[in-house]
């Protein structure tokens, strides 16, 4: 399985590079009441890894969002697969999602978030591919820029496949 794939970012920089975003997260949240909101399902890796290094106080929840259609520059086009169960009203909003590509997802999903009245909404992202943006949109928490390639694992996926592999690989056709 793993043949296919080649190890863009190791699993022990990866694993780095989330304590180190855990920190900054626990320094910017103290004294606030953060609910994490990953996106299924490519967050979930990401999400479970991150939780565990944040010694503070925290509530989770997921949403499922559907991925848009055709459209290129159309917002607003994203379906509530599954909405938080969690209120949200007044509580500091943490959207933790697996990569920020065209921006669509998370723009849409910030807004729908907003109606529910939080104290604040905020994006961490484990990967960023800023060239590929459709809309300007940015996470407040990234843990790596990278090109324009496709990259599977830690969660993200081709076809369902590769979500369990442990590292950021790039996927190459044999
Ligand atoms: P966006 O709405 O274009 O920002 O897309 C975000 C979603 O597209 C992510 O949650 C991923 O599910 C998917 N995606 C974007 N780039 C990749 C990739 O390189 N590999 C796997 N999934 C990707
Ligand atoms: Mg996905």
């Amino acid at each position: 399985m793993e043949g296919n794939v080649e190890v863009l970012i190791s699993r022990e920089k990866v694993e780095a590079r989330i304590s180190e975003l855990a920190r900054e997260i626990e320094k910017d949240y103290a004294n606030k009441d953060l609910i994490c909101v990953g996106l299924l399902k490519g967050s979930v890796m990401f999400m479970s890894d991150l939780i565990k290094e944040i010694s503070m106080d925290l509530r989770i929840d997921f949403m499922k969002v559907s991925s848009y259609g055709g459209g290129t520059n159309s917002t607003g086009v994203v379906k509530i697969l599954k909405d938080v169960d969690l209120d949200l009203t007044g509580k500091d909003v943490l959207i933790v999602e697996d990569i920020i590509d065209t921006g669509l997802t998370i723009v849409n999903v910030k807004d729908f978030l907003k109606q529910k009245n939080p104290n604040s909404i905020k994006v961490c992202t484990l990967l960023d591919k800023p060239s590929r943006r459709l809309v300007e949109v940015e996470g407040e928490y990234v843990g790596f820029e990278i090109p324009d390639e496709f990259v599977v694992g830690y969660g993200l996926d081709l076809d369902e496949k590769y979500r369990n592999i442990p590292f950021v690989g790039k996927f190459v056709k044999k």
